[in-house]
């Protein structure tokens, strides 16, 4: 597999999706809503999906897809994309301009290639494994803080946030008098290319999909970061990942805050 000719292509495919993005984001948005009732898909999630759905398909048809709005085309390949076609969906049905695409390759289970678009921002992050990560052909690297005073993290709440306790609140409240300041920016993909870059400090959610964060975690690893997660289950049923990114340090000290509400980190 050249691993930089699919870069090359999965990059054309983030641009024209999110030109359509742009394009679509100030005429009206059907939508209707999924596991909870805010919970959002709307027309140009599936429009978007399709797109690069067709795409890989196209390209790589002995590949096996896992994509947010449609599931897992279950072949036995070795190769498995993981897609979220509009992480932000909130964002964007609200008129909010971060939004993105998020691609990842997997091969044996290791994501190798990652790529998220910002298409507002005309921010694309991009990074094969053992090639480091970059922002519009500029290499990233994570900050160097050591010190939560100095941190700017992000963070988000899960969908089923008001009938569950795993919903974050209490840890929030436990970190947040901590930080230099907190941003909850609505999309993963973004929060943790954000840590890549070196815009956050750090990053912890809990109960995020393989498609939300598989993209931003090899980015913000490509670029120097460290990224631990664990596993939850949702109020739906469906599994869960909690998730920290950030420098070594950053984590270690978010951890440590996590843990002491809910020991969801070993
Ligand atoms: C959501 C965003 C949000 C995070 C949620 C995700 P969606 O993805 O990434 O920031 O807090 O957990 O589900 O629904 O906009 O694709
Ligand atoms: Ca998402
Ligand atoms: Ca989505």
């Amino acid at each position: 597999m050249d691993l930089q000719e699919i870069l090359h292509n999965v990059i054309e495919w983030a641009r024209e999706v999110g030109k359509i993005q742009l394009d679509k984001i100030d005429k009206e948005i059907e939508y209707s809503s999924k596991s909870t009732n805010v919970d959002m898909v709307t027309e140009v999630d599936l429009l978007s999906e399709k797109i690069i759905m067709d795409k890989i398909k196209q390209y790589y048809p002995e590949h096996s897809i896992l994509s947010e709005e449609n599931g897992e085309l279950n072949k036995e390949s070795d190769y498995v994309w993981v897609v979220d076609p509009l992480d932000g969906t909130n964002n964007y049905l609200h008129r909010i301009p971060i939004f993105c695409i998020s691609i990842a390759l997997k091969h044996l289970g290791e994501t190798i290639l990652g790529v998220v678009y910002v298409p507002k921002l005309d921010e694309m992050f991009y990074s094969i494994k053992g090639e480091g990560a970059y922002l519009n052909d500029t290499k990233i690297k994570v900050g160097d803080k050591d010190a939560l005073d100095q941190c700017i993290l992000a963070t988000g709440f899960p969908y089923d946030k008001k009938v569950s306790e795993h919903n974050n609140v209490n840890l929030f409240c436990n970190i947040v008098k901590e930080l230099q300041g907190v941003r909850r920016t609505g999309t993963a993909a973004f929060d943790l290319c954000s840590v890549a870059c070196g815009r956050f400090d750090g990053y912890w959610e809990l109960k995020l999909s393989l498609w939300d964060m598989a993209a931003g975690e090899l980015i913000v690893k490509e670029a120097g970061g460290e990224v631990i997660t664990s596993k939850i289950n949702k109020e739906d049923g469906t599994e869960g990942i909690n998730i920290i990114a950030g420098n070594e340090k950053v984590v270690s000290l978010v951890k440590e805050k996590v843990n002491e509400i809910h020991n969801y980190f070993n």
